[in-house]
């Protein structure tokens, strides 16, 4: 009886242990609409993804109704290196991977704020496993 107390008060130790862990690092499961902040470094493409990007692309690059989610294997490096975000701001892009349309091309943005942008959407992608 006594042992058996013993087992149920350091099992929920445990899980108390557990959790804080998980918050700590400041790392949210994906799916519950919280994105984990960017370090400071990536602030900068974090707010301008945020303004040019997210319409469509989604707040953590989690996509829309609008455009597909960054958080694809599709726009890993290799299938998609930071030229292809380059072109696809500074002309706009065909729809081909997917059914939402096409993409305009983005004039407020200039080839420095993209690169900010994919530092920001590489760093997204690394948290979210897809390298
Ligand atoms: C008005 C909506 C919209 C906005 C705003 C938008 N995109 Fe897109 N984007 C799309 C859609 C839709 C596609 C998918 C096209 C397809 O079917 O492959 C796309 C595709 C892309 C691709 C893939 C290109 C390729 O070669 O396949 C890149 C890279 C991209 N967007 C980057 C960006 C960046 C960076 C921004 C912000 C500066 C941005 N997008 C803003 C809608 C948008």
């Amino acid at each position: 009886m006594k042992s058996s107390r013993m087992q149920w008060v350091s099992l929920v130790l445990v899980m108390l242990g557990a959790a804080p862990a998980c918050s700590q690092n400041g790392v949210e499961p994906q799916g519950t609409g919280t994105v984990a902040s960017a370090p400071a470094e990536l602030r900068e493409g974090e707010q301008k993804f945020n303004t040019y990007c997210s319409t469509c692309h989604g707040i953590g690059g989690v996509g829309t109704t609008q455009g597909p989610p960054f958080l694809h294997k599709v726009y890993e490096s290799n299938h998609h290196g930071d030229e292809a975000f380059r072109r696809a701001a500074a002309n706009g892009v065909k729809a081909h991977h997917w059914q939402f349309g096409d993409m305009p091309k983005i004039d407020a943005v200039q080839s420095p704020d993209v690169d900010h942008i994919v530092k920001y959407i590489r760093w997204l992608q690394k948290q979210a496993g897809i390298f």
